[in-house]
């Protein structure tokens, strides 16, 4: 029996893998253009970073973690995001000691061990990034804007920026508190997740899917409505500031967010198109995270995509492999051998050139021809070595024309550029 990958872990085949370049390669471009610089983290990380970031009372640390014990029994995890890796590294490497300013952005598989359907995977990728040391609200929205940018320049529209804050240590502890006593009075008509945990995380009922919870939890308080005076003035910074430049936005006060770090400016990004799985791009401040995990009291905000949902919303429209410049059909030992020398020698040019190397008949070699979509097909038959010429045909004009082959290489580097 053949061994199959591993369920809700996906390959990502050529022909696919066109878009994920693309989305990649625009990422690296838009977010330049905004002075972020790439940072790269393990895959694994010590269990009690994301225990301690994310929070011990949300779905991704109390359920979906991959954990394991290393050969020499630490607790280790797969990512199951990209935030609390790129922290750790900051503080780890005093990033900070050079600039208490730092953007960063990042690309690469995370581990969640969700229940597979559309759009959630557990092994899924995104790509993220973070400003850290910046308390302006321009900086929440400069975000925003080089997010929405990024959408734009991959062509992926009908989103919807929705926005919410979650206030700070100031303010949020009375909310909870309001919150649970809203909470405890319709205890029986939440789900078993919601009541087991209300006492430790009550937001998390502001975001539960189960229809009963929404019914139960309809006139619950907002945040919005009980934020501190400096938590109130940024938030509305933030939203003017969008609003000057012109980007569009919606309140969601019900957006609590699946990870505990989050303060202040909260946001998703999501769309009408993917069924249940409808964030696209999600995240928001946590200004005190840095220092939660022993670093100076630095704030942060960022985001993270989901790259196979942007790909869901961008597969209608393949983008091509690129197209071989030359295939060389050749006939016969002479022919074969001239013909692969003069291959190699365009690939190392950076031109993309094939030919045959089953020794096929000169009919399937021009079928191969076709079915890579090469824009030129170099003909080196028996007749044409005895005459020292080489037929090349442009496949998509069907014209063709004789070249010596002491010129071959020099000509068609000239037609290939
Ligand atoms: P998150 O909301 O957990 O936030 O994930 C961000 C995005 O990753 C989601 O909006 C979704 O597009 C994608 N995603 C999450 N889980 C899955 C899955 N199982 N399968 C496919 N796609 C998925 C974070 O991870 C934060 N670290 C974002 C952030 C960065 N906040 C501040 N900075």
């Amino acid at each position: 029996m053949s061994i199959t990958g591993i369920k809700g872990m996906n390959d990502i085949l050529p022909g696919e893998v066109e878009t994920w370049q693309f989305l990649e390669e625009t990422a690296r471009r838009v977010f330049r253009t905004y002075g972020f610089a790439e940072i790269r983290t393990p895959a694994v990380e010590k269990t009690e970073l994301f225990c301690r970031s994310i929070g011990e009372a949300t779905d991704i640390v109390e359920k979906e973690m991959y954990t394991f014990r290393d050969k020499s029994e630490n607790s280790i995890t797969l990512r199951p995001e990209g935030t609390a890796s790129v922290m750790r590294a900051f503080i780890e490497h005093k990033m900070y000691a050079q600039d208490p300013v730092a953007k960063l952005y990042y690309l690469g598989p995370m581990f969640r061990y969700e229940r597979p359907q559309k759009g959630r995977y557990r092994q899924f990728h995104q790509i993220g990034a973070e400003a850290i040391g910046v308390d302006d609200p321009r900086i929440d929205a400069q975000i925003l804007v080089m997010l929405s940018h990024y959408l734009d320049a991959v062509g992926i529209d009908e989103l919807e920026l929705q926005l919410n804050s979650l206030g700070c240590p100031e303010c949020r502890p009375a909310y909870r508190e309001q919150l649970l006593v809203f909470l405890e009075r319709r205890l029986e008509s939440l789900c078993e997740d919601c009541r087991r945990r209300h006492a430790a995380n009550p937001l998390r009922s502001l975001d539960c899917k189960v229809p009963g919870c929404r019914e139960a939890t309809a006139d619950a308080p907002a945040m919005l409505d009980r934020l501190c005076s400096s938590c109130d003035e940024h938030f509305n910074r933030v939203q003017g500031r969008l609003q000057d430049l012109g980007t569009p936005y919606t309140l969601n006060p019900r957006m609590v967010r699946g990870l505990d770090y989050y303060t202040k400016t909260t946001f998703e990004v999501v769309t009408g198109k993917l069924g249940a799985q409808n964030a696209v791009a999600a995240g928001g401040r946590y200004d005190g995270l840095i220092r939660s995990l022993g670093g100076p009291p630095l704030p942060g905000i960022g985001f993270a995509m989901g790259v196979e949902r942007l790909v869901l919303l961008k597969s209608q429209e393949r983008i091509a492999a690129p197209r071989p410049d030359f295939f060389f059909a050749a006939l016969g030992e002479q022919a074969e051998s001239r013909a692969f020398g003069l291959m190699c020698a365009l690939q190392r040019k950076g031109i993309q050139a094939e030919t045959d190397l089953e020794g096929k008949s000169l009919k399937a070699q021009m079928r191969r021809a076709g079915k890579l979509q090469a824009r030129f097909t170099v003909i080196i038959g028996e007749d044409e070595l005895a005459r020292g010429v080489a037929m090349v045909r442009d496949m998509d004009g069907a014209t063709q024309k004789e070249i010596p082959l002491a010129e071959l290489e020099e000509s068609l580097t000239a037609l290939a550029s």
